[in-house]
């Protein structure tokens, strides 16, 4: 088995190396753009056969949800054109494919955890050119699994866990959405059931969702940082996201229901709080 785990240099490429790194050492090669640039169809064929890779686990992406709704060819690039590029590649080498999608191809009016069946309606640049890789990679690649997964978090990259620490650090206070209801999802947690796929016995293609436990507001996921990173007495006020305004529309609602990937894989899945609190303490003693 050889891997290639492309986009390493993000939240979940990291994690995944660091996983790999240790469970299955020498198993993987980590690519990021300048090692191989997935928007380069050639360059990824030439890569497949050199290094005779088994599968593909395709962590890059355009993931800035709000600059992608001004750069939309470059977001496409990546998260479309790109995708088609792996799926037709891995097809003619016989690779496998392992792609990450997410809760935003949702359009969030769902009243409960949404489904791998549910009807995508994507309200946003990000989430209607991740929808086109999915359908892309179905079409040339049906052999692929594609994992959706949510509000991702790391000690690695850009996201709320680090903007919220750095917030507390530098404003007396801070105001957060209260009205957009997700699950928080520690990468690290990610890539352990990536792994359980890769090294399990069977192979079921088809669509997954994957985000840690239970449900959470934005609000609730700051007042949880502050908690839990000794800033508990720190003033988060809770706001509707008119109060908010951004470019891109979110979804209100984006749980997932992550029955399939429990039942078909075995994945043990941790509550978001308890993830977050080992990220926090690992993000402490690392000095982060
Ligand atoms: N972050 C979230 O909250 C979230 C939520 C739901 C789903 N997801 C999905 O989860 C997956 C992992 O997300 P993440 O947060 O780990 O992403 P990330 O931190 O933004 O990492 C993406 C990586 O891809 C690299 N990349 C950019 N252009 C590339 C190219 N042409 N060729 C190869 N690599 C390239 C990026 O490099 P540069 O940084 O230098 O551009 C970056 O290192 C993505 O598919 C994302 O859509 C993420």
């Amino acid at each position: 088995m050889k891997l290639l785990v492309t986009g390493s240099h993000g939240q979940l490429g990291r994690e995944l190396q660091l996983l790999l790194d240790k469970e299955m050492p020498g198993s993987a090669i980590y690519t990021d753009k300048d090692e191989l640039d997935i928007t380069d169809q050639k360059a990824i064929e030439d890569f497949l056969t050199k290094h005779d890779i088994s599968h593909i686990i395709n962590c890059a992406a355009y993931t800035d949800v709000e600059r992608a709704e001004d750069e939309k060819l470059e977001c496409s690039a990546l998260n479309f054109t790109a995708v088609k590029n792996i799926a037709m590649a891995a097809d003619s080498n016989g690779a496998k494919v392992i792609h990450i999608s997410t809760d935003y191809v949702f359009d969030g009016t769902s009243n409960r955890p949404y489904r791998e069946s549910d009807k995508v309606n994507p309200i946003s640049q990000y989430g209607t050119t991740k929808r086109k890789g999915e359908t892309a990679l179905i079409a040339l690649a049906p052999e692929s699994i594609i994992i959706r997964t949510a509000w991702l978090y790391s000690p690695y990259g850009r996201n709320f866990v680090k903007t919220m620490l750095r917030l507390f650090k530098s404003q007396p206070e801070v105001k957060v959405v209260c009205d957009q209801v997700g699950t928080p999802t520690y990468a690290r947690d990610l890539a352990k059931a990536i792994l359980k796929i890769v090294n399990s016995n069977q192979w079921v293609p088809g669509i997954y969702h994957f985000t840690d436990e239970g449900v959470a507001s934005w609000y609730d996921f700051a007042k949880s940082i502050a908690k839990l990173s000794g800033y508990g007495d720190y003033k988060i006020t809770p706001i509707p996201s008119e109060e908010y305004p951004q470019g891109a529309a979110r979804p209100y609602y984006s749980v997932l229901d992550r029955s399939r990937i429990k039942a078909t894989y075995g994945v043990e899945i941790p509550h978001w709080e308890e993830s977050l609190a080992e990220c926090l303490r690992i993000m402490k003693e690392e000095k982060f």
